[in-house]
């Protein structure tokens, strides 16, 4: 029989899914009832006031489509919607993200802007976006670059937490947000930012 080698992306996804789930400040998510392709990063969401800052880096205008990789509630394409009047497209794997992300639009009242779909962040078009939104682990935003090399010049890309390994940002910042695990202490979220196009740095 094969023994199955680790590999280090599998053990920093599984190590960043539960440490994140710890530190999450919201309600625990329904449980994953659907089937289908298993996500590469489980569910944690941005705390709204990291949405807000990426969203303010970013530039967000009306006339702005917003991609949101692994969408999860759907909050970045709502608060884009609803503070900027901006469209979006949120993309999730998990049904069971899809769903809510859904039910989350349809309340905030942006159906008209912001729509959800069930696909594979890997086999998603990025080029009619204008701005894309990520939070998923390093190793993903490095194979999210080919993607994000055939943006339109001009288009910008906000990660919370986490960069892109061989492209440098244009921008840095700092948040601070309540730990969920005690909101009397506060943990140092990051955002950054890049404006296409997108390259790699010389040497990666
Ligand atoms: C850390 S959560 C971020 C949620 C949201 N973007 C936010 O910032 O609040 C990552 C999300 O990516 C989704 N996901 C994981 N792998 C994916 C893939 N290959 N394609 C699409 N979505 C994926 C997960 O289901 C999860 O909802």
């Amino acid at each position: 029989m094969r023994r199955r080698r680790f590999r280090l992306a599998d053990v920093t996804a599984v190590a960043f899914s539960a440490a994140l789930a710890l530190s999450c400040s919201q309600p625990a998510p329904p449980a994953r009832t659907g089937s289908g392709p298993a996500p590469d990063i489980g569910y944690v969401p941005t705390p709204q006031n990291v949405v807000d800052k990426m969203l303010d880096v970013a530039e967000v205008k009306p006339t702005d489509v917003i991609y949101d990789l692994g969408c999860g509630d759907g909050r970045i394409l709502v608060t884009a919607a609803k503070r900027y009047g901006a469209r979006g497209v949120g993309f999730d794997i998990d049904p069971d993200r899809v769903a809510e992300s859904r039910v989350n639009v349809r309340n905030a009242g942006v159906e008209d802007r912001v729509t959800i779909e069930q696909k594979n962040v890997f086999e998603v078009d990025l080029t009619p976006a204008t701005v894309i939104a990520l939070y998923l682990l390093p190793n993903l935003n490095v194979r999210l670059i080919p993607q994000l090399e055939r943006l339109k010049p001009g288009s910008r890309v906000v990660s919370h937490d986490f960069d892109i390994d061989g492209v440098k940002p244009a921008g840095e910042w700092g948040v601070m947000a309540p730990k969920p695990s005690d909101p009397d202490k506060l943990r140092e979220h990051k955002v950054f930012l890049w404006r296409a196009p997108i390259r790699r740095e010389k040497g990666y």
